[in-house]
């Protein structure tokens, strides 16, 4: 099995040439050409800018994935291709490319949930150096937590592809909260990890955020008992923001704009609230699942903050529990990540296809 993935759901454009390793998906080769430096301009990703830029990237960088795995498409036994969710405009671009192909080749093609990518990660294997799970095989049940710019939720795994949503968001993402945060401050694009450079330097007790909690108030039952509501696994993140806007109005009410090292507290304060929220719910899923393993993955799983509190507070609650994170450049989106998810597909025989077609708003089911 060989397979050539592609990615181009928001903007960046990857691809990656995969193999069976021993059971595992083994990343040969893994491109990403990355448009950051196009929308930093506009301070976020401009969708018919990252559609055009797709579609200039998108054969270099499959030509340089193959050649990296010093193949060509004869060597290919699958093509794997993100379908949704994402930008339309992107997802296009990649999608007909990996049907043109396939229909000029007839390699089989398996269109692959971005979503599914980012748990899958986990599961990747390569060499030492690339990735820092190898030897670690996350075990079922798994917990995963996936943050990311579009979506924050936590998933059940009872086995492979097989997806229980128990815990989502219900405004803004966390990655969204960390761009929406270094807008507010006028800290550039994409917020996440320019503010978190920033609170390296600031005192997270300085400023005081909430933690959000949705579990709804207590109900009298028939027998006028009350009644307490199973916690709630769900997130908000809207509060935390306006929370910060009003704290920068305080500060720059006597001044024109914030101090340095206002900035750094603020971001150090805001990066803590973030994962103390994230963290909160994990907790109540792994209490109330008790799985074997946790999965962080998404953009937001780069964090060190977040990876820092999580592993703290999971060890507390399960020390038996395995705690796996992918290394940074497989945290934010790539196409290795959708190989992963292709590859148990392919093991599981899902049927391949040219007939679907892009979907902005696909769930994980
Ligand atoms: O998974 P991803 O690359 O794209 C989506 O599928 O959305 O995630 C991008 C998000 C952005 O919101 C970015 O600010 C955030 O991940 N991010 C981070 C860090 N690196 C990327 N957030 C916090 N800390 C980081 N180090
Ligand atoms: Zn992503």
């Amino acid at each position: 099995m060989k397979i050539l993935a592609i990615e181009s759901s928001c903007d960046e454009t990857a691809a990656a040439v995969l193999e069976d390793k021993a059971g595992l998906p083994a990343i040969i080769s893994n491109v990403v050409s990355s448009q950051i430096d196009i929308h930093k301009e506009y301070g976020g990703v401009v969708p018919e800018v990252a559609a055009r830029a797709h579609i200039e990237n998108i054969i270099p960088v499959i030509q340089t994935a193959l050649d990296e795995a010093k193949t060509d498409l004869k060597g290919i036994t699958h093509l794997a291709v993100t379908y949704g969710p994402g930008l339309i405009g992107s997802l296009v671009v990649g999608v007909e490319t990996a049907k043109a192909l396939a229909a000029a080749t007839g390699i089989p093609l398996i269109p692959v949930n971005h979503l599914e990518g980012h748990l899958y990660a986990n599961f990747l294997t390569g060499a030492e150096k690339q990735h820092a799970n190898i030897n670690k095989t996350p075990e079922f049940p798994i917990i995963a937590l996936v943050v990311s710019g579009g979506h924050t939720m936590l998933v059940l795994m009872n086995d492979h592809l097989s997806y229980q949503v128990i815990g989502k968001t219900r405004d803004d993402a966390a990655g969204e909260a960390f761009d929406k945060a270094a807008k507010i401050m006028g800290l550039g694009y994409p917020g996440g990890p320019i503010l978190s450079k920033l609170a390296e330097n600031g005192n997270e007790n300085s400023y005081d955020f909430p933690l959000i909690d949705l579990t709804p108030a207590p109900k009298r039952n028939a027998e006028g008992f009350l009644e307490q509501p199973e916690p709630s696994l769900d997130f908000s993140f809207s509060g935390l923001k306006t929370s910060l806007l009003t704290k920068v109005k305080q500060s720059t009410i006597n001044q024109k704009q914030l101090t340095d090292a206002e900035i750094a507290d603020l971001s150090a304060a805001f990066e803590t609230a973030i994962a103390k929220n994230l963290a909160s719910n994990t907790i109540r899923a792994v209490q109330r699942y008790k799985p074997k393993t946790f999965i962080l993955s998404g953009g937001v799983a780069a964090n060190k903050k977040l990876r820092e509190t999580l592993k703290r507070e999971l060890k507390k609650i399960s020390p038996e529990l395995l705690f796996l994170v992918p290394e940074g450049q497989f945290c934010t989106d790539n196409a290795a990540m959708i190989g992963a998810a292709a590859y148990f597909h392919i093991k599981k025989s899902k049927p391949s296809s040219l007939d679907f077609a892009p979907e902005p708003n696909l769930e994980l089911k």
